[in-house]
């Protein structure tokens, strides 16, 4: 088995609160895998923590047997992990197309020498970009709306730009927490046929997601977190009639 993230034993306390207590896990490439739990559980903290926006206090992270904890959030999306967040992160008063603009990797424009130096190239970029930034809108179904104002999308629509950005940055590892929640039933099937995209294009994808009936059967594994901790994992059917799994959903 080709254990492509190894996870292990993440602890991380809030002030006496463990939402991560030695926490392991693993993921292979291509997998798409459900991390559920009650809230609470510790399941955005370990994304937190994997994408380094927080750092563990204990514990380790490896993608390629490259360390990915104690590494600051920047380096670890070049490495090539991107996520959502169930706060959605836009850049509201920017336009539609400029957040996935924003959203590519190693842009010459990032860096104020290359800018001035190459100043050429950056605008060859910022053209193929754009051009680049307008299919990933088409494919989210977005392209109309590309000179609004992030701001003014339905929720829906913003949780399909936060996808949208993310295929932008042409990530391997894609971290989403809770793409379905507050999205309507027709817009569910658009997201769900996105990760699909996503997952035969090779993509390794972690989902954090409550509704279960939309998405379970989309699950190639399913890790069940509480307390910080994993209590089992295994394939949907299996986890769907643990006891374990049961008595917290019904609790
Ligand atoms: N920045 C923070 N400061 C203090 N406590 C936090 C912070 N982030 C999370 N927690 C606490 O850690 C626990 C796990 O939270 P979280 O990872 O958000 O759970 P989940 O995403 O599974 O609902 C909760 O008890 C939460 O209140
Ligand atoms: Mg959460």
């Amino acid at each position: 088995m080709n254990k492509w993230l190894t996870v292990e034993k993440l602890s991380k306390n809030f002030g006496g609160v463990k939402a991560l207590d030695e926490f392991s896990c693993h993921f292979e490439q291509g997998e798409v895998v459900g991390l559920i739990g009650p809230n609470g559980a510790g399941k955005t903290t370990f994304f937190n923590v994997l994408g380094g926006m927080l750092e563990a206090d204990s514990g380790s992270a490896q993608l390629n047997k490259k360390k990915l904890t104690s590494i600051p959030a920047h380096r670890i999306a070049n490495m090539g992990i991107a996520r959502t967040f169930q706060k959605l992160r836009l850049i509201r008063q920017v336009s539609v197309l400029e957040n996935v603009m924003l959203s590519f990797r190693n842009q010459s424009g990032e860096n104020l020498v290359s800018l001035v130096i190459r100043w050429s190239k950056v605008r060859t970029q910022e053209s193929e970009n754009y051009d680049k930034a307008l299919t990933i809108l088409k494919r989210v179904g977005l392209q109309e709306k590309a000179g609004d104002l992030a701001d003014t999308l339905s929720y829906g629509q913003q949780k399909l730009l936060t996808l949208a950005c993310c295929i932008a940055s042409d990530a391997d590892l894609l971290l989403l927490d809770e793409p379905l929640a507050g999205v309507s039933p027709s817009m569910i099937e658009i997201v769900l046929e996105k990760l699909r995209e996503l997952k035969n294009e090779g993509k390794t994808i972690v989902v954090i997601e409550h509704n279960l009936e939309a998405i379970m059967d989309d699950f190639d594994r399913v890790i069940f977190m509480d307390s910080g901790r994993k209590i089992c994992e295994g394939k949907p059917d299996e986890i769907r009639n643990d006891p374990r799994v049961i008595e917290a959903y019904l609790k």
